[in-house]
């Protein structure tokens, strides 16, 4: 049996990402759910998204997979409620020159999202003005700053900024793309009225000798072992998704969250789950939405991965949240 050499520190710590950007893109339609699918009480997947969104998690799982993992030749990844793919290729930029071979499944409830997904066109938005309004318009999505990776900024690129752009046009190029309507932009043009901001979108599409890096399927969080045989994931990945199972909508799309005898047999499904799943020393990473670590889902999400004995590997710096977890 393989031995694990090179362990990264038991715990890290850092500091999520400010969300102060006031540009931001990748965000995808909202997809009304089939009555007949359960999720939660939401009527809507939300599918924001974006590329190289939380990317401290995503470094984190490199460094573990390269450190680690090192003996390991391949490596199977399963990027769970993918959206529309634009996390999943960000693993695979991120892991290109890894040094193994790296298997990549993204699969997402929302089959509009995974069509879009295979497609393999992406979208990166820009949003310029006034930075109040900016703030304001970003109410309706808030979204993540990945412009960037596609437009010219103000200020230079940081270190890894400049890495991360590097990356993207090794994978992706630019396509003619024309702006469409959207009802989103309309009514807060209306509202805005001289205020409104500029929103620019640029597309782009994977490179035929990257398209094969990503597989897409359609699947359910909660019907895992329909899509990932037991025990062979090495990461799992189930980011900024799990209040679309603990929350139910509410006015003005506020999230509240459904009742504890909803939510606990809810989460312990999941960790069952996921623990089927992963193998000994995989990873399972969780996303930064507050609404995934407190109040009786993070309490119950947190001791139901301790009790199937995962521990965690990467907290805030204040070390009340946990965002990875490594199974023992
Ligand atoms: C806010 S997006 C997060 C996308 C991506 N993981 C990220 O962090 O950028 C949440 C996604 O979870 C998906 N989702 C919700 N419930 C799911 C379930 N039970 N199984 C699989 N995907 C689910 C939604 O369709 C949506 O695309």
């Amino acid at each position: 049996m393989n031995s694990i050499t090179n362990i990264p520190p038991a715990i890290k710590t850092y500091t999520p990402q400010s969300p102060k950007q006031l540009n931001f893109c990748g965000t995808a339609p909202v997809e009304k759910l089939g009555k007949d699918i359960y999720v939660g009480a939401r009527n809507f997947l939300i599918q924001e998204t974006a590329f190289f969104r939380e990317p401290e998690t995503l470094e984190f799982v490199k460094e573990y997979l390269t450190t680690a993992l090192k003996h390991k030749p391949e490596i199977n990844i399963i990027d769970g409620a993918c959206s529309k793919g634009y996390e999943t290729y960000t693993l695979a930029m991120m892991l290109d020159n890894a040094g193994k071979k790296i298997n990549i499944t993204g699969f997402d409830l929302g089959t509009n999202a995974i069509e879009e997904a295979q497609k393999g066109v992406f979208f990166i938005k820009q949003v310029t003005g006034n930075p109040e309004v900016c703030s304001m318009y970003k109410m309706g999505y808030s979204a993540f700053g990945d412009d960037y990776l596609a437009f010219a900024t103000q200020e230079a690129l940081t270190e890894k900024q400049a890495e991360y752009q590097k990356m993207f046009n090794e994978f992706f190029t630019e396509i003619p793309y024309k702006e469409k309507f959207s009802l989103h932009d309309w009514l807060m043009g209306i509202m805005l009225k001289k205020w409104t901001p500029k929103i620019e979108t640029k597309a782009f599409q994977i490179k035929s000798e990257k398209a094969d890096t990503c597989k897409f399927v359609q699947g359910d969080i909660l019907k895992l072992d329909e899509i990932v045989p037991e025990h062979s994931a090495d990461v799992l990945l189930f980011r900024n998704a799990l209040y679309h199972l603990t929350t139910k909508e509410g006015p003005l799309n506020f999230k509240i969250p459904l009742d504890d005898e909803m939510i606990i047999p809810m989460v312990k499904n999941v960790v069952e789950q996921v623990d089927k799943a992963i193998q000994k020393d995989g990873l399972f990473v969780i996303g930064e939405h507050p609404n995934d670590h407190i109040l009786t889902t993070g309490k119950t999400l947190y001791k139901e991965l301790e009790n199937h004995n995962f521990s965690p590997v990467l907290k805030n710096s204040d070390g009340s949240i946990s965002y990875i977890w490594k199974k023992n």
